[in-house]
């Protein structure tokens, strides 16, 4: 079975949204059948962002309980937070030595920060080092395929090539990943339409917030501009709330029935948000369940944690062994 490895970034006090769900969440949740999985809450990479630890430590377990939640399963998969595993650190110290920083003033992260106008030098090592890290978590674990969206390809480009320099330096000692970028499922649109769905833009449907702030969201999915009154004639492809009921695979006949009503002017908006609400709440009601009951053991999560650690650790110190012998430390 082919490895592959993914991590996901706890930046935000706001949990897992749909955009996360379909872009990232679901296709590992169906590499669990196929593949050997390795899933991460990359916590270390939070670091350059976040500087409350109450914070990191509350983001960090809430993205691990909402993984669980979404049926990662820790048997088959093995399961982690970065954090728990030094090997990563002390890997990412040893590949500063072979990237330039010329290549990593290449980088997106990095070029981003300077378009906001930010004096270069105040910027950190951490965030300019982000992609060594990325490396870093990836190589230690040695997978087959990496797969990642659009906005992170870069970064597997980059630690395929500091592999290769090291390789060039000291010998095959390490694997060189493929690179697989998922495409359309991972941009979905964010409720106003013009961008794609994000936790800081204020647009997403949050998928395991109160019932109430997800009714919130619902209620502001753009809908078609021209449609005054709920007797208009609209049209279906200008009311994104049709483009997430498909997004979750909704019954066709139901949704082809929604739509003539729509296009007849014999339902209004909010009629059809309120029947997509109550489709939205449903399709995650058992994972809200399963989140709100692990949250209930807090000793289970610990065990969870631990164990995906071991696994873990034995494999990146191997890996860590190799390199260090390699470089003579
Ligand atoms: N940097 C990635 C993100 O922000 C998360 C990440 C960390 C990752 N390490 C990884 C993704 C390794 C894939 C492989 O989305």
């Amino acid at each position: 079975m082919q490895r592959i490895l993914s991590g996901i970034t706890p930046s935000s006090t706001k949990g897992l949204h749909l955009g996360n769900y379909l872009g990232a969440v679901k296709p590992h949740i169906e590499y669990q059948e196929t593949h050997q999985c390795f899933y991460f809450v990359a916590n270390n990479h939070s670091l350059n962002t976040v500087f409350n630890s109450d914070e990191v430590r509350k983001n960090t377990l809430n993205i691990f309980v909402e993984y669980l939640a979404f049926g990662i399963d820790p048997e088959k998969t093995t399961f982690f937070v970065e954090g728990d595993i030094p090997a990563i650190f002390y890997l990412q110290s040893i590949l500063n030595n072979v990237v330039t920083i010329s290549e990593l003033k290449r980088m997106h992260a990095y070029k981003d920060k300077l378009q906001k106008d930010i004096e270069p030098d105040t910027i950190s090592m951490g965030l300019f080092s982000y992609p060594v890290l990325m490396s870093a978590d990836i190589l230690i674990f040695e997978p087959d395929i990496v797969p990642v969206g659009e906005d992170q390809a870069q970064h597997v480009e980059i630690c395929r090539e500091i592999a290769r320099t090291f390789n060039n330096r000291y010998g095959e000692i390490l694997k060189i990943p493929e690179l697989s970028i998922k495409k359309d499922t991972a941009r979905v649109p964010g409720i106003y339409g013009d961008r794609k769905m994000s936790k800081s833009l204020g647009n997403d449907l949050p998928i395991f917030a109160p019932v109430e702030e997800v009714k919130k969201q619902v209620m502001s999915i753009k809908t078609d501009p021209s449609r005054i009154h709920p007797t208009d004639p609209g049209d279906p492809a200008k009311n994104l709330t049709f483009t997430y009921f498909e997004l979750l695979g909704f019954d066709d006949q139901k949704l082809e029935e929604y739509k003539e009503a729509y296009r007849k002017g014999t339902i209004s908006d909010v009629e059809i948000k309120k029947g997509f609400l109550t489709f939205f709440l449903e399709h995650f009601n058992e994972a809200r369940e399963r989140k709100r009951n692990l949250l209930k053991n807090t000793d289970k999560l610990h065990e969870i944690r631990e164990t995906g650690a071991k696994k873990a650790n034995g494999i990146a110190q191997k890996t860590l062994e190799k390199v260090k012998k390699a470089v003579g430390l």
